[in-house]
């Protein structure tokens, strides 16, 4: 290097925060697909649609100006999304929206995923800035318990609302299935990881990898069976290269798990890394701050530890994983399957 070059290293935030304003400046245009080769989808925002005339020029002329070409997108590529205003009854949207950062939202969209305007949010800067909801403030927590014979279809109905889900990025993002759940509608126990892989994407099935050979290890190791618990994930979609997911994706997404865990009323969640413990108790905290002691949301208590694919990379933590595990035994009266001697 000569003496004249600069010397001093990139200023890795700032190029980063800037990334992140690119990234929320082309949702704000309808353009979710960032993870796709060639043309993206352009999906317009509630906005746009309800002003027609003016809108097709103004996206139009800004899409061009993404591909670097002066061809006008066309109707098909102008995808409508379907991301309905507040689909979810008993929601609230305004009890979300308390929880973003008081600045740094789009001053066309700004707010959630099922903002009640259908605009699309964006978070400023690291989506790590801002502290998710808890999942007891989006809906109170219901007072009639869903019978347990009509759980199954209960759940069945929320993957149906689910249908085939363009609410949020992860729609375009490569995904091949929305992986809703697995397990027992009437499990006492259930487990809440990140979101799926590639092979829980491949196959629509959570924790069926590396990481979910694991937690049936763990899960065999609490005397149960995996078809006795229940398995969700704060996201249904893959996100791309199995990132962590974006505070948009998860809060948009986890309002589904809500009705699910109502559902399925379970007496233990354990929270499966700091992903899933954050989005389920809306804290922003270390993981090891929160392990081996009990929380609570949705009137179930939680539990929350380590990640099996965590626990694959450092299998020194499996040992302080048992002992999360162990304390719901306890909570549970569940005691370990005896080992042949
Ligand atoms: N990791 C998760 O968090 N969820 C899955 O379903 C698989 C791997």
């Amino acid at each position: 290097m000569s003496g004249s070059e600069p010397t001093s290293q990139p200023n890795f935030v700032a190029v980063r925060q800037q990334l992140h304003a690119y990234v929320d400046f082309l949702r704000d245009l309808g353009i979710h697909d960032l993870y796709h080769r060639g043309d993206p989808k352009i999906i317009l925002p509630e906005w746009l649609r309800s002003k027609p005339v003016m809108a097709a020029p103004l996206v139009q002329g800004k899409a061009d100006a993404f591909r670097g070409s002066a061809q006008a997108a066309t109707p098909a590529q102008r995808q409508v999304s379907n991301y309905p205003a507040a689909s979810l009854a008993g929601i609230r949207v305004s009890a979300v929206r308390q929880h973003l950062p008081a600045q740094g939202f789009s001053s066309i969209g700004g707010g959630m995923g099922a903002a009640a305007d259908g605009s699309f949010p964006r978070t400023e800067g690291s989506p790590f800035m801002a502290k998710p909801p808890s999942l007891d403030v989006l809906a109170p927590i219901p007072v009639r318990i869903v019978p347990a014979a009509e759980r199954p279809a209960a759940l069945q109905a929320v993957r149906a609302a689910i249908g085939e889900c363009t609410r949020c990025p992860l729609a375009y993002a490569g995904r091949r299935h929305i992986v809703f759940a697995d397990g027992d509608p009437n499990a006492r126990l259930m487990f809440v990881g990140e979101g799926p892989g590639a092979d829980e994407d491949a196959s629509g099935v959570p924790f069926v990898g590396k990481a979910g050979q694991l937690l049936n290890n763990m899960i065999a190791a609490m005397g149960l069976k995996r078809e006795e618990v229940y398995i969700a994930n704060i996201v249904k979609c893959r996100p791309p290269g199995n990132r962590t997911p974006e505070f948009v994706e998860a809060t948009t997404c986890s309002p589904f798990l809500l009705q699910q865990i109502d559902i399925v009323h379970p007496e233990v969640i354990v929270a499966l890394g700091l992903t899933a413990a954050s989005y389920l108790l809306g804290v922003k905290q270390s993981l090891a701050s929160m392990r081996g002691r009990w929380q609570s949301v949705r009137g179930a208590k939680v539990m929350v530890t380590y990640h099996p694919a965590y626990l694959l990379r450092d299998p020194r933590q499996k040992a302080e994983a048992w002992k999360d595990l162990k304390l719901v035994m306890t909570e549970m009266g569940l005691t370990p399957p005896q080992r042949p001697s």
